[in-house]
């Protein structure tokens, strides 16, 4: 394989323009970044590109793990898609950063907005609007897919500058405290210990403890145990019994589940 795409993805979208790159480079493969974690297997590819969601303004700390765990890759060609809900704000530029600090040059950095899945504001928004950012996606991915595979040097995309300042601000005060957020995970009387909230953790945080979902503090605030909750009975707070659940149409549960 000449390329290589790494992903994190709680809910699909990331992991669907993962696909639709690896399809429109051609000879790319597609790997969940959690997965590669646990073997670390040698990365040949001569041209890595890394989708992620962006959290809080920011780059999520699996997505920091993974980029601290790579090997010396720094003859590579790299490039990166921020998959988001509209803020991407300074995210791209912290992730050059980091990969900066591992001696290594992202080329490109690509903002990709998407439905949202942080649920605590809303449900994804109208499918007319979802279906307007899928194909303004796809459209972003084929027109930049010949100047990836030229090895081209493109914008690193960010946010306007009061966004970089003030929710950069937000994600640094805001980082260390994104694991013990869980606690106000529960699981209303729709749920029948089906135990799929803990199988798609990909931070392994949920153990289920008599019949019910139990939330460990070493959470990633990626949602997927609310958004797949197969009888919607995981809540976050007071607010999300009223709000749509997501992911994205053409991402299954077993498809998350190999994260
Ligand atoms: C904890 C959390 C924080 C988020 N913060 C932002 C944000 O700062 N800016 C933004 O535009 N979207 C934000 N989002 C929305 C996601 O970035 C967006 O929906 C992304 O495409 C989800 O990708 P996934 O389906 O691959 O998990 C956030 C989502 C979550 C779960």
């Amino acid at each position: 394989m000449k390329g290589a795409i790494f992903y994190y993805s709680g809910t699909g979208n990331s992991l669907w323009v993962a696909r639709q790159a690896a399809s429109a480079l051609g000879e790319t493969s597609v790997h969940a970044m959690p997965q590669w974690l646990l073997s670390r297997p040698p990365i040949d590819a001569e041209s890595i590109g890394l989708v992620f969601p962006v959290y809080i303004w920011g780059v999520p700390a699996p997505v920091m793990r993974f980029i601290a765990a790579l090997p010396d890759l720094h003859d590579r060609y790299f490039f990166a898609c921020a998959t988001n809900g509209g803020q991407v704000s300074n995210t791209l530029v912290q992730f050059e950063k980091l990969l900066s600090v591992r001696g290594l040059k992202l080329s490109a950095g690509v903002d990709i907005p998407m439905p949202s899945n942080y649920i605590p504001w809303g449900g994804p928004g109208p499918k007319q609007i979802q279906q307007q950012r899928f194909q303004a996606a796809q459209a972003r991915i084929t027109a930049l897919a010949p100047g990836l595979k030229q090895h081209q040097t493109m914008p690193i995309e960010k946010g306007p500058l009061w966004q970089r300042i003030v929710f950069s601000a937000i994600n640094r005060l805001s980082f260390n405290q994104v694991p013990k957020m869980d606690s106000k995970f529960w699981a209303d009387d729709k749920c029948t210990n089906c135990g799929i909230c803990a199988r798609v953790c990909p931070a392994k945080n949920i153990t289920i403890e008599s019949g019910k979902p139990l939330w460990h503090h070493t959470c990633e605030q990626c949602f997927a145990c609310l958004q797949w909750c197969p009888t919607e009975a995981i809540q976050y707070g007071k607010r999300t019994v009223r709000f749509e659940r997501y992911h994205h149409p053409e991402v299954g549960l077993k498809d998350v589940l190999k994260n």
